[in-house]
């Protein structure tokens, strides 16, 4: 249990793709904030519910609800931020997060593969951006919660910068999400909105399981991150936490690595 904070008191947050992995700990670390949060998924409804219950059993002042959307379907979008305006009234922090990997060398690539990486990863955290825009802008600056007028989260990864063979649609969608989130920042910062994302790097989570599950994929994962350790879901939720609040006021238009260094390029130690 992370440690309560309050720093997001009276604030609601929505965190999509927030039913296990990432999303759920970010989910976790906002309510331990003292936040109202929307554990947002897609297809595992019994594991949101465990997760809004943790929440709800630990958080001292914040209630946590599921809600079921597609982020990649604009009606679904929609409706996931009217209900969450229905219910807590406003939204003040979104958590793009929902994500997926469908892996194929390029020239195999089915064109399937490459859409819905792109309209779940990238389209998804375009539609949720601009609904939070829309909410910040109608309800206005509550100074009593929050100098900022709203703050948005995008969850990127490594791979906007790193280029990554054989997930080439992966790699386009998280580099798109650099410019989305930096063409938000310039467009909408004069509003007192922020807008940053969080790059993580190997994290044990579903998406990569196959790789750390093995020794040989550990060991391989390994020789890539400088601070010889893989990564775990708090170690997201305990930056997103922070970058929500005020404490993190004068940053926007950023991107926060939380990779143990994997952006330092490893390969490079002994060569090139
Ligand atoms: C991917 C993981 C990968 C990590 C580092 C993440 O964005 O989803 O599968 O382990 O980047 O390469």
């Amino acid at each position: 249990m992370q440690k309560p904070n309050n720093r997001l008191e009276n604030q609601t947050c929505i965190i999509t793709g927030s039913s296990s992995g990432i999303g759920a700990a970010v989910a976790k670390a906002l309510g331990a904030e003292g936040a109202n949060i929307v554990v947002n998924y897609r297809s595992s409804k019994e594991a949101a519910e465990e997760v809004a219950d943790e929440i709800n059993k630990n958080s001292t002042s914040g209630e946590a609800i599921v809600l079921h959307g597609d982020v990649s379907k604009e009606e679904d979008v929609k409706e996931l931020f009217k209900k969450t305006i229905n219910h807590f009234g406003t939204v003040d922090v979104c958590v793009p997060n929902a994500g997926l990997q469908i892996d194929h060398p390029l020239h195999e690539m089915p064109l399937d593969a490459w859409k819905k990486v792109i309209d779940v990863n990238l389209t998804g955290q375009f539609l949720c951006a601009k609904e939070a825009i829309i909410e910040f802008m109608r309800r206005g600056i509550r100074k009593d919660v929050s100098n900022s007028l709203g703050k948005i989260i995008h969850m990127s990864s490594v791979h906007e910068e790193i280029p990554w063979a054989g997930h080439a649609n992966y790699a386009a969608s998280k580099g798109g999400l650099l410019m989305l989130m930096e063409s938000i920042c310039q467009a909408y910062a004069p509003h007192k909105i922020r807008c940053n994302s969080i790059a993580p790097g190997a994290i044990k989570t579903d998406i990569n399981k196959d790789v750390w599950s093995t020794k040989e994929g550990r060991e391989n994962m390994l020789k890539l991150i400088p601070y010889k350790q893989i990564g775990v879901p708090e170690d997201i939720g305990s930056v997103a936490s922070w970058l929500a609040s005020d404490e993190s006021e004068y940053i926007n238009g950023t991107t926060i690595f939380v990779d143990g260094g994997m952006t330092c390029y490893p390969g490079f130690t002994t060569n090139g």
